[in-house]
């Protein structure tokens, strides 16, 4: 599957744009100063942007080719980024390691998603926050960005119920207008979580 993504991202253009996700945007002033962990980050346009914050920022994909471009990304903005090339099903989370986690429209199988979520709790720090914004089975009327199989689209209540334990500051699924390159494009059905780990 790596192959697939990395055929995508085998272009000049960065898929996704090189500016920040828009929720990310809105609410990173809500990250704790300290290392942020980005999930399925591809060509790096989240993990730039917090890392011209100030945040030491760490990329995981397991594309290398949209890791190479992340890597060019932050060069070219005068930033560094540490990049991990693995598979999210396999990534061990040490304890207490993240001021912040960014998961930006990484749609997984549920076990692997359940999985994940399971280690994000335990990598967080306390009053570290988990940022995710994913496209949702309402999606799929619209045809506007994301997968088509609707097991890789959770609602907010998946969401919700493997992420128990955080404290919710956002958890709402809206429909929002995305331009956010050339494969998210137009009216969208997402779900968005900003969640704190109790102090
Ligand atoms: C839609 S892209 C989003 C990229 C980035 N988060 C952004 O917002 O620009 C989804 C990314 O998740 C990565 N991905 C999907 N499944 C993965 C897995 N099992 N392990 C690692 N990366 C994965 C893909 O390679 C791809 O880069």
């Amino acid at each position: 599957m790596s192959r697939v993504w990395d055929q995508r991202y085998r272009t000049e253009a960065y898929a996704y744009g090189t500016a920040p996700n828009d929720f990310l945007a809105s609410i990173a002033d809500q990250i704790p100063r300290g290392p942020v962990l980005c999930v399925g980050e591809g060509e790096g346009r989240n993990a730039v942007f917090l890392a011209e914050r100030g945040h030491a920022v760490t990329a995981i994909d397991w594309s290398p080719v949209g890791l190479a471009k992340a890597e060019q990304l932050a060069a070219s903005r005068g930033v560094h980024l540490e990049t991990v090339c693995a598979d999210l099903a396999e990534v061990p989370f040490a304890p207490s390691a993240w001021s912040g986690i960014v998961e930006i429209f990484v749609h997984l199988p549920a076990p692997v998603r359940t999985a994940l979520h399971e280690g994000v709790k335990k990598g967080l720090r306390p009053g570290g926050v988990l940022v995710v914004e994913s496209y949702t089975p309402k999606q799929l009327e619209h045809g506007t960005g994301g997968p088509t199989d609707p097991e890789l689209l959770p609602t907010i209540e998946d969401l919700r119920r493997e992420l128990s334990g955080l404290d919710y500051v956002i958890a709402r699924e809206i429909e929002r207008d995305i331009h956010e390159g050339v494969l998210h494009d137009g009216w969208s059905a997402v779900a968005q979580v900003l969640a704190r780990k109790p102090a």
